[in-house]
């Protein structure tokens, strides 16, 4: 039987998952494939800890050099994560020929120009499925089964750590610190939670879906990121009176001209299907012009799910390999040739209906002075009510959902409303999509 020759570069959750994987199910891989995977090599800077996993000496090494310089590995899974030295690793990987499957989003979405056009020009595979929506084949279907569709919008809940905040904040009316406290006890989040609450992994995930998409370049520092910091279970609660669930949305449109793309809490109606997606889990909702609306769903973190997708890639790669092909699928799912320099809206250029959260001084005319402001700036009220429980020091909420409004008279507005004598606090705003 034909052997393909695999090197793992960071042997943490996800690369040790992917060699229990191997060990585990390498039986059924080998028949489903036709051939042997054969891990010969496992770098990590740290292979002391243990793992879970045992290996024949010679297999862990320190070295990643010893990774890209073997001239038998034919695929180097790069699963370290971060920006450098992944980027140096995976540049010297195809430029030796090796392809190449890696989980790094952060990469792909800062440096996805570089990598997709070193992969083309030296020949070799570039896969990431792993890197969005962990087991969920959101790339696979991108690049391959909705081929003949024109997508006009991705909305995914595509980072579990916030979902699984806020589901907790929903069901058990627990407050924002607490959860997080007790998700990075129990794992769930990292001890660093930076990149998962503030939308951070979200919008690198979104950037790679929508250059799969659309076919274009995505400029990082141009798409609006909000994470779900500031939303307290006030905001719950009045989102659930409302009939909705606030979800952290990475939303991405092409109306044929340009792109919407943004990362931000969302009220979202309670009976859409996405609202329902609750705890650790992911969801990316397709909609195109083939097809009303497309959800998958699944675990989009772990090392098992995660773990199989890496898998998934490396025998995607073994079967052009033992057919002799490549190049069969872009790696960006267009040609480099045929990519588009699409422009990004700027969120001011949005239209929605807005749910603001006031914290005010309880006096007469209050009302008055802030809804004369959103008045000024065509900004229509949908509802408005103030919920009983006061704030201390005389201070009370007062919750308005608006009909559609652009968000540039909402920004306008509110820098004026701020601004007031008898506001105490920054509104909050939650983008309301249905
Ligand atoms: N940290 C991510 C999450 C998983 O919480 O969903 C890896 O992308």
């Amino acid at each position: 039987m034909d052997s393909i020759k695999l090197g793992i570069i960071g042997f943490g959750t996800i690369g040790s998952s992917v060699a229990k994987i191997l060990q585990q199910n390498g039986e059924q891989i080998s028949q489903r494939l036709g051939a042997n995977l054969q891990l010969l090599k496992v770098a990590d800077l740290d292979i002391t800890t243990d793992r879970g996993i045992t290996f024949a000496p010679g297999i862990l090494t320190t070295q990643a050099e010893e990774v890209l310089d073997s001239p038998e590995i034919d695929v180097v899974i790069e699963l370290m994560g971060g920006y450098e030295p992944a980027r140096t690793f995976v540049l010297k990987a195809m430029a030796r020929g090796k392809h190449v499957v890696t989980a790094n989003k952060a990469l792909l979405a800062l440096h996805g120009d570089e990598l997709f056009s070193s992969a083309e020009k030296a020949g070799v595979a570039l896969l990431f499925e792993a890197a969005v929506g962990g087991a969920i084949p959101i790339i696979r279907a991108i690049k391959e089964s909705f081929v003949a569709n024109k997508i006009q919008e991705i909305e995914g809940i595509v980072n579990g750590t916030a979902n699984y905040i806020l589901t907790k904040m929903s069901d058990e009316g627990l407050p924002f610190d607490q959860v997080l406290k007790e998700a990075q006890a129990k794992g769930f989040a990292e001890a660093d939670p930076t990149f998962d609450i503030e939308g951070i992994d979200s919008a690198h995930k979104i950037a790679v879906l929508t250059r799969l998409a659309y076919g274009t370049s995505v400029k990082f520092d141009n798409i609006y990121i909000q994470g779900i910091s500031s939303i307290r279970q006030e905001d719950i609660e009045c989102a659930q009176q409302f009939g909705y669930r606030i979800k952290l949305l990475a939303i991405s449109k092409f109306d044929g001209t340009s792109i919407d793309i943004r990362v931000h809490p969302a009220m979202v109606p309670q009976e859409k299907p996405i609202a329902n997606v609750n705890g650790v889990l992911n969801a990316v909702l397709v909609r195109d012009d083939c097809m009303e609306e497309n959800i998958l769903v699944g675990h989009g973190a772990g090392g098992f799910p995660t773990g199989s997708a890496v898998i998934g890639d490396v025998v995607d790669i073994a079967r052009d390999i033992l057919a002799g092909c490549k190049g069969r699928v872009p790696p960006q799912s267009y040609p480099g040739n045929a990519l588009k320099d699409i422009p990004l809206k700027n969120i001011h250029e949005i239209e929605g209906e807005y749910f603001l959260r006031f914290v005010v001084q309880d006096q007469t005319g209050v009302l008055s002075r802030i809804s004369g402001i959103l008045g000024q700036h065509q900004i229509s009220i949908r509802t408005m009510i103030q919920p009983e429980r006061g704030t201390e020091g005389g201070e009370v909420t007062l919750v308005v959902m608006t009909h559609q409004a652009l968000e540039n008279n909402i920004q306008k507005a509110l820098l004026e409303i701020d601004a007031l004598d008898i506001v105490s606090e920054k509104t909050v705003l939650i983008r309301v999509e249905k």
